[in-house]
């Protein structure tokens, strides 16, 4: 079916899955797992994902949107931890309906500051747009789950960007390869009670599924996942690799790992 819009897939009290895609095999296996779970999904590019492919964005992004319109399930796409404003002036010419603005590096009155411009530009353009305040750890592998984002000075950061949703910190980190991260569970209910737009979970990897559900429970919205993907397929191509050199005889098992990896959080994240 064609491509909905990311905006229609959030909503207060239910949890969206955002799974990262990297090939053309994550974006098959997203797909195919987001239908067998029967419910909706995000595919979300990042700006390193781009890197990897040259710097092209086109490609993965047709490829993706190609998979999802031959498929039956709702699928959104969206552009991930964008620092690169010339990349997030692209979103709108390759079918996606969000973009995450990433400034979580810089000092809050910058990041304040370059928020509210790619807000500008994002609604002008018909976009949802996503921002981080309070640094989530591990973007360069290295945990920092002491970060914590501060309700007050989120809600001051909200209502003067105008975004339509916030990545916040609360506990975990990126690019965790185990399942043993504890989330302030505190700390979210009071983002959602203080905030009036919907809160993203970044590194949900690391989350073990009673805590994504609780997450979901206590007003997490959008819950963004991408290591757990890159386990499944790693697993599986050592697994297959060594034996055969045709890569199908390694990529579909990888695929298919990582589909049941999608179908189970999508079951998780959706039945909360
Ligand atoms: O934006 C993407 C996510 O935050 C992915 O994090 O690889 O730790 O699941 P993860
Ligand atoms: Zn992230």
């Amino acid at each position: 079916m064609p491509l909905v819009k990311t905006a229609s897939l959030i909503a207060p009290g239910r949890g969206v899955a955002a799974f990262n895609v990297i090939t053309l095999e994550h974006a098959v296996a997203v797909i195919s797992g987001a239908e067998a779970a029967g419910v909706p999904v995000i595919c979300q590019i990042s700006e390193n994902a781009v890197a990897f492919h040259g710097g092209r964005l086109a490609p993965i992004a047709a490829a993706t949107a190609a998979v999802a319109q031959a498929s039956t399930a709702r699928v959104a796409l969206h552009l991930d931890h964008v620092m690169d404003l010339d990349l997030l002036h692209q979103a709108a010419d390759h079918g996606f309906s969000s973009v995450m603005y990433d400034g979580s590096r810089h000092p809050y009155d910058k990041n304040l500051a370059r928020t509210a411009e790619a807000v500008s530009w994002a609604h002008a353009h018909g976009l949802w747009l996503e921002a981080e305040l309070g640094e989530v750890g591990g973007k360069d592998g290295a945990h920092a789950p002491g970060v914590r984002t501060d309700p007050a000075e989120a809600r001051a950061f909200v209502e003067a960007t105008g975004v339509d949703g916030l990545a916040v910190a609360v506990g975990n980190s990126h690019a965790m390869t185990d399942r043993s991260a504890t989330l302030d569970h505190d700390l979210i209910c009071r983002l959602r009670d203080a905030l009036s737009v919907p809160l993203v979970l970044h590194g949900s990897s690391g989350v073990p599924d009673d805590e994504l559900r609780r997450a979901v429970r206590s007003g997490m919205t959008k819950i963004n996942i991408g290591t757990a993907l890159n386990i499944a397929f790693t697993t599986a191509v050592r697994t297959h690799a060594p034996t055969h050199v045709d890569p199908r005889a390694y990529l579909a098992p990888a695929r298919d790992a990582m589909a049941a990896t999608v179908a189970h959080l999508q079951t998780v994240i959706a039945g909360a």
